[in-house]
């Protein structure tokens, strides 16, 4: 577990000042570059989808979707995307949620879920925790059950992990790196 989080926090990149002064990003790209980093983080979430019996893997537009996919194929389970806002064609629930100056709002399609699915929820980064949080308000809200959330990465300082402590609803959470 140790030995993987450092694997994957040495494939982080910080970019300082981006994408505005004072804000130092996470860039996953060497991450996702790196096939035996790529695989080993595949790995885990889909340890982590099998031991909670998640039967859909849901990820979160849009670095998400690139970390969402591989672990549901992996899992053998399928893969429904929550998006921002106005993407989804069909019949949808949405979510809107608080940002430092505004909101924004997640979409998922109604009918991807029912209420006999268990939904491990899957995002890059854990940051002040608004995206994941409406996320699984939306889960909840379609009817079927939260299984998990996991990162690949909380920013601790940040707050997130306690801000989705109530949509969890007991469910567990896993970061595979804090920071
Ligand atoms: C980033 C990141 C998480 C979210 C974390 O997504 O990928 O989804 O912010 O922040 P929060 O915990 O404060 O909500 P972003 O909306 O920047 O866009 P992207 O995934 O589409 O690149
Ligand atoms: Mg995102």
């Amino acid at each position: 577990r140790e030995e993987l989080a450092a694997l994957l926090l040495g494939r982080i990149r910080d970019v300082a000042d981006y994408p505005k002064p004072g804000i130092v990003f996470k860039d996953i790209t060497p991450l996702l570059a790196d096939p035996v980093a790529f695989g080993a983080l595949t790995e885990a979430l889909a340890a982590f989808a099998t031991e909670q019996g998640a039967t859909k893997v849901v990820g979160l537009e849009a670095r998400g979707f690139i970390l969402a996919a591989p672990v549901a194929v992996r899992a053998g389970l399928g893969f429904v995307p929550v998006r921002k806002a106005g993407k989804l064609p069909g019949a949808t629930l949405s979510q809107s949620y608080d940002l430092e100056y505004g909101s924004a709002e997640m979409e998922i399609h109604a009918e991807d879920l029912t209420a006999q699915d268990r939904v491990l929820v899957i995002d890059d980064v854990l940051a002040t925790g608004g995206t994941a949080e409406a996320s699984l308000r939306l889960i909840s809200r379609s009817g079927a059950t939260v299984a998990g959330l996991g990162v690949l990465m909380e920013l601790s300082f940040l707050g997130g992990a306690s801000r989705v402590r109530a949509a969890l609803d007991g469910a567990p959470y896993q970061a595979l790196v804090t920071v």
